[in-house]
């Protein structure tokens, strides 16, 4: 089979997903994605970095058909989609040696059962050379796991990266025509997967800064020609920056929470504030972690279910808390029919958000005059709020 190139001696040998829809039970994926392993030819020694996911076994197998040796395996990251194929490649290549972070040695021993003696592992700034290539190794754990590490390829300034700089994207194309439609998916990776590690990113994106880097080769997704991009991208991601805008996941029920959700998003927008609304009962929770990203408010919007908020909001307000995205204020509104607790119910469910509550607006019934009025006074509160934090 003909390997696909991307520099002399370089080559792409991982596997297109285009049909999957679904990451780990929850994440969207709407692209599809790809695994991507490579293959390194150096005079005197050859290394595969990666491999792919284990329903993708034999894509990788047939793309390595022709390869009479494999010397090293470079396992960035444990991960299955990365790593789920290792036990077959071990299998052909019986002399091959897996390189791994002192942390990834015994995930791999547990998560695959890979013998130990097979794994050999690297220090931070550790080399290995395949002759006339030199693997540096760079630890940077906690892009989501914390046994991850990047390889630079110091001859052809490559830098491999694993999950960070990678979208979960199908093509055939090893390169990328159409930056912003990668960098969508990038952003829409970044907010499912690595947002809750933003300042650790930070640091990761600190420490690559010495390398001359003319090519970054992410483990999903296009590789990157233009290194430029897609870091500024994930600099302005992981910043402490917000943006003019509110984000408003609710769910309605016999439509007050929809009639207070419209109400508030006019008043915000004639003032010059963006807002994303997302009806949770239709919405994709990938594009509400991206909207998550960089907004300056979050607004939640429920009815009041057998005292509480609707379990479909709760749920979000979750998976809000847990992606710990860069908020600086948020609120509730929603109506009750009889009672209930649900603003100290969300609330509980917000402590890992470092932000300012600004007084929710909770209503009896369908929206009346002074419910509206409590709508600006909180629309107008966002308004001030949003043009002392954020600085052109
Ligand atoms: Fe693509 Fe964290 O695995």
């Amino acid at each position: 089979m003909k390997l696909k190139m991307i520099k002399d001696d370089i080559f792409w040998v991982g596997a297109v997903d285009w049909d999957r829809r679904l990451f780990d039970a929850l994440i969207p994926l709407p692209d599809g994605t790809s695994y991507n392993a490579y293959l390194i030819y150096g005079s005197e020694k050859t290394a595969l970095l990666d491999t792919v996911d284990p329903s993708m076994t034999a894509v990788l197998m047939s793309h390595l058909e022709d390869v009479k040796n494999i010397d090293f395996i470079i396992s960035h990251h444990a991960e299955q989609d990365h790593s789920g194929a290792l036990p077959h490649v071990l299998d052909k290549y019986k002399s091959a040696k897996v390189v791994a972070s002192p942390k990834g040695k015994p995930m791999l021993v547990e998560h695959l059962h890979i013998p130990e003696e097979r794994i050999i592992t690297v220090n931070d700034g550790e080399t290995l050379s395949l002759g006339n290539k030199t693997l540096e190794f760079i630890h940077a754990p906690w892009v989501h796991w914390p046994e991850t590490m990047f390889t630079y390829l110091r001859e052809d300034k490559m830098l491999f990266t694993c999950d960070l700089f990678g979208s979960h994207f199908a093509t055939s194309d090893i390169f990328y025509s159409d930056y912003w439609h990668v960098c969508d998916a990038a952003k829409r990776y970044y907010a499912e997967v690595m947002m809750p590690f933003r300042t650790t990113i930070q640091k990761h994106l600190e420490k690559i800064k010495k390398y001359d880097i003319s090519m970054i080769a992410p483990s999903h997704g296009p590789v990157h020609k233009d290194p430029e991009c897609i870091v500024g991208s994930h600099q302005e991601w992981v910043s402490d920056r917000v943006s003019n805008t509110v984000v408003i996941p609710y769910v309605t029920m016999h439509g007050s929470t929809q009639l207070m959700v419209d109400y508030l998003a006019e008043i915000l927008a004639d003032n010059g504030v963006k807002v994303e609304k997302f009806n949770l009962a239709v919405a994709d929770t990938g594009k509400l972690a991206m909207s998550l990203v960089d907004a300056a408010t979050l607004v939640i919007g429920s009815p009041t279910v057998l005292s509480g908020a609707h379990p479909v909001v709760v749920s979000a307000v979750f998976l809000a808390n847990a992606l710990k995205p860069k908020l600086k204020f948020a609120s509730i509104i929603g109506s009750y029919g009889w009672g209930g607790r649900m603003v100290e119910q969300i609330k509980g469910l917000m402590s890992n958000l470092k932000l300012e509550m600004l007084e929710p607006v909770i209503i009896k019934g369908l929206p009346k005059d002074e419910d509206y009025k409590a709508l600006d006074r909180l629309a107008n509160e966002i308004v001030d709020k949003h043009k002392a934090a954020i600085k052109n």
